[in-house]
């Protein structure tokens, strides 16, 4: 979703997100992902200016994950999958999500600006923001028509 109503979200919402984040699965149990959550609106303004589009600014609510690098080998798929599962957390409860990624060409600048506005340390990775609000329009799910069956490669490519 990127589009979001002003609605506020219940701060015991954006707990069952970040739970859903906290408990998945990550390399050898590392367990290295903490949490930003940002409502400041001048705070989520300075954000939008470091990443861009619209909805960053918007969004009542930006969750940012980010992996300690000195306790696990894998801090993009860790933040991967905590991620995917806040989103799937976020829906079941009625709000919408995007994955925010910083931009490919400057990610590392883009990582750096952020990890210094927000304070965090230096050995934390910042991979995506994750905007969380009532979504403006109900989303339309992906249905079979959708689905390639074509892509599965059975036995063999
Ligand atoms: C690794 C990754 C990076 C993405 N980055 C962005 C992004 O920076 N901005 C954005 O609006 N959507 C981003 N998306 C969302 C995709 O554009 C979106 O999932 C895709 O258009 C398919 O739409 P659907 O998820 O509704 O099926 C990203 C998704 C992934 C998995």
């Amino acid at each position: 979703m990127r589009e979001y109503q002003e609605k506020a979200v219940l701060e015991e919402d954006i707990t069952e997100i970040i739970k859903a984040g906290q408990f998945a699965p990550t390399n050898r149990n590392n367990q290295a992902i903490e949490f930003i959550v940002v409502r400041d609106q001048q705070t989520k303004e300075k954000i939008f200016e470091i990443v861009g589009q619209e909805f960053v600014k918007e969004a009542p609510v930006l969750i940012i994950p980010v992996s300690d690098t000195t306790q696990t080998k894998c801090p993009v798929q860790d933040l991967s999958v905590a991620s995917e599962n806040m989103f799937l957390q976020a829906t079941a409860l009625g709000l919408g999500t995007v994955w925010k990624a910083l931009k490919m060409e400057d990610a590392e600048e883009e990582e750096d600006k952020i990890r210094k506005l927000l304070e965090i340390p230096e050995q934390y990775m910042v991979i995506n923001i994750i905007p969380v609000g009532y979504p403006k329009e109900k989303p339309i799910p992906h249905t079979d028509k959708d689905f390639k069956a074509k892509k599965i490669h059975h036995e063999k490519w």
